[in-house]
């Protein structure tokens, strides 16, 4: 062998796949916009908060940038602040201060779809005077009475802003000069079954359930709606994605950021309210559920509640076996201190708030049995990283024994969200030479690899699905109620036991949790 042949083997250790057809070929266009939606105004409810100038109006902005929007297309932002419509376009325009020249140069002409109505939340002459103002917009404008409620307001308001919405005649659809009528809300969809339950009856009292959006931004990522493509458009994974060939599946989503200035909410929330119920739920139900027989939102919903449904109840006797929480102390990131959970602003000194948790589900179906779902999310973590990596069992008899002994490393799947978008496999391999030995490789493929369009980010996916009034990623009220069915009594258990401090593990911020967390790992 040369000394070129030995260079080009060795830096294949690690394998890059590579794409034998550009596949990419189909103009991308056709990729990033899927048909038209109808005109129509979008209302954001809460206009003159954070969400709005962080998230919606950025989004909005791109997707018009993009020609992505309908014709006609209106925002209408509403809220307590006494702005006029001048000054909405104007502190708009300032939430996207950061963008260059060039991409403000239809800002303008985008800004002239901008409107304006003071609210206030708490009264029915506002909300009637709402509606009158829509209507006449919508006479002037043409947008055929349909409108998206976006309600970027603290959740405590949902049910009151649900009723006042129905009571102003503005729910109804198809009436009194209404087209359709959606609602759009962000998580936290209550804090327990009941609160849940309390939160649907309210919506539902004036929107029916295909009225309504209930958002969950890791669906939108392009990473996570891959798991059913990779899944079901490929015959290969099929066959083995069971208990038959998997030893069990790990789902992470570790952060580093802390709290930051979020303690109001997250002091009530914890890490299971926070990621546990909605984000690590949905990793779950994509990579464990069954084929849906069409790529239809309510098959594909239907088939995530059965994955729900057959969630093994954890034996709150025996918690510690399944579950282990954690609070971050003080620690070093990136080379810098970082405070405790306890010292952040707006944390009580006594907080008993866990920031880290590990858990280990079990499904009771044919599928699934006996298979264990690690499921890991923090903050304050070493390092950001998202992903679900899949390992499968070992070889059942190993011929090699003699020459290598029993340790031949088990095939592993990655699936990785963040920061890499990419999925991997891991496999053995001949290492070259003339000794019979093994080596662990990696093939991987990166999401991005050969496209050069341009991506939807998570909010400009989800408001462009609600115009079209696709549910595909939105949660369905069944599936939040059966989550909040699984970990309300895990919940209860953690919440009053005596020995709540106890359960409380502390861990270095900067590290990967506490060491105990292992005990539920694999
Ligand atoms: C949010 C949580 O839903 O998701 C945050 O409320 C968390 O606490 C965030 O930081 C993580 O999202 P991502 O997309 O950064 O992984």
């Amino acid at each position: 062998m040369t000394d070129t042949n030995e260079t080009r083997i060795e830096s294949q250790a690690t394998m890059t796949a590579t794409t034998t057809t550009p596949d990419l070929e189909i103009p991308y266009q056709s990729c990033l916009l899927e048909g038209t939606s109808d005109p129509c105004t979008v209302v954001i409810v809460g206009a003159s908060g954070d969400l709005t100038a962080r998230k919606l109006m950025p989004a909005l902005y791109e997707l018009f940038i993009k020609n992505a929007l309908p014709h006609p297309f209106l925002v209408v932002g509403c809220g307590r602040t006494n702005w006029t419509n001048e000054d909405f376009r104007v502190k708009m325009k300032d939430a996207l201060s950061e963008r260059s020249e060039y991409a403000m140069s239809k800002w303008e002409d985008f800004a002239g779809f901008l409107f304006y109505r003071p609210v206030r939340y708490d009264t029915s002459s506002s909300f009637a005077d709402l509606a009158e103002y829509l209507i006449k917009l919508d006479q002037e404008k043409h947008t055929g009475g349909n409108r998206l409620f976006y309600l970027a307001i603290p959740p405590s308001l949902y049910q009151s802003t649900a009723q006042m919405l129905g009571s102003s005649g503005l729910s109804a659809e198809q009436t009194n000069g209404n087209g359709w009528a959606r609602v759009v809300v962000e998580k936290p969809f209550g804090r327990d079954l009941d609160s849940a339950i309390e939160l649907d009856r309210s919506i539902h009292g004036h929107f029916r359930e295909h009225q309504v959006f209930r958002i969950d931004h890791y669906l939108a990522k392009e990473t996570v709606q891959n798991i059913l493509m990779l899944r079901f458009s490929n015959a290969i994974f099929e066959p083995i994605w069971n208990r038959g060939f998997i030893d069990y599946v790990s789902i992470t989503a570790a952060e580093t950021l802390g709290v930051e200035h979020r303690a109001g909410y997250y002091e009530q929330a914890g890490v299971l309210r926070d990621m546990f119920q909605n984000h690590m739920m949905q990793l779950l139900a994509l990579t464990a559920m069954e084929p849906p027989s069409r790529f239809e939102a309510d098959r594909v919903r239907d088939e995530k509640a059965k994955v729900y449904r057959s969630l093994r109840p954890f034996p709150v006797e025996n918690l510690q076996d399944y579950l282990v929480l954690g609070q971050y102390d003080a620690g070093t990131l990136d080379g810098k201190q970082v405070p405790a959970y306890r010292d952040e602003a707006g944390v009580g000194n006594h907080s008993l708030t866990p920031t880290f948790a590990a858990m280990k589900v079990f499904l009771d179906n044919w599928r699934w049995q006996g298979v264990p779902f690690i499921l890991t999310s923090g903050k304050r973590l070493e390092k950001k990283v998202t992903g679900i990596t899949v390992q499968f069992k070992e070889v059942p008899h190993s011929m090699f024994r003699q020459t290598l002994g029993e340790d031949i490393a088990a095939n592993q799947l990655t699936l990785g969200i963040y920061p890499e978008e990419k999925i991997t496999l891991t496999f053995q391999t001949k290492n070259p030479g003339a000794r019979v030995c093994l080596r662990s490789v990696t093939m991987d493929f990166h999401y991005h690899q050969n496209y050069k369009g341009p991506v939807l980010d998570a909010y400009e996916k989800v408001l462009l699905d609600c115009m079209l009034g696709d549910h595909m990623l939105f949660w369905r009220k069944d599936s939040v109620e059966l989550c909040w069915a699984f970990l309300t009594p895990i919940l209860n258990q953690c919440e009053t036991c005596g020995g709540r401090a106890e359960m409380l593990l502390p861990y270095d911020a900067g590290t990967w949790g506490p060491k105990a967390a292992q005990q539920v790992r694999k």
